[in-house]
């Protein structure tokens, strides 16, 4: 009886701790702005994004639809590009697939001249949501620039190095 009631409090505790965890790691970051996440609803690598965004602090929405294409070109994203879900942030910027949460920061610290966005074209395996066991390609993230041209904005050759 006393285990368990012993127990029962350090579960609570835990769990509390974890909340607090959870709510002061988004309350330090007042620059991170929520995510709308636009994918389609039988993504599941999407979902495994989603998941690895929230574990950075950031607040997301998703959203799901048919036919991405639509939004794909009303913001710029040329086919090139293009890969299986598409975030805008509430600041106007656009994150296409699965890039690192950490190279977001990066790119909403530095706020590079020009920029629309970043994109990881394709899905490339090992990346962030796309993980499974050993497989890892290196990739690199691409800066988007409003004339449609773009260049390499961080270079991921191991995986560890995405986190
Ligand atoms: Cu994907
Ligand atoms: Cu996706």
């Amino acid at each position: 009886m006393f285990y368990f009631k012993y127990l029962t409090r350090l579960l609570l505790t835990l769990f509390t701790t974890a909340l607090l965890i959870t709510g002061s790691r988004a309350a330090d970051d007042p620059g991170l702005p929520v995510m709308d996440v636009y994918k389609n609803p039988a993504c599941g690598c999407c979902h495994g994004w989603i998941t690895h965004l929230a574990q950075n602090g950031f607040i997301t929405v998703a959203h799901d639809m048919d036919d991405l294409s639509p939004l794909k070109t009303e913001n710029n994203i040329e086919p090139r590009y293009e890969s299986c879900h598409t975030a805008i942030s509430k600041n106007g910027y656009v994150f296409e697939g699965h890039v690192p949460a950490k190279t977001i920061r990066r790119f909403l610290l530095e706020r590079p001249k020009d920029a629309i966005g970043l994109t990881v074209p394709g899905m490339v395996a090992g990346s962030p949501g796309m993980e499974y066991g050993d497989n890892f390609t290196p990739y690199s993230v691409l800066l988007l620039k409003k004339d449609g041209s773009s260049r390499v904005y961080a270079r991921i050759k191991i995986q560890k190095e995405q986190y």
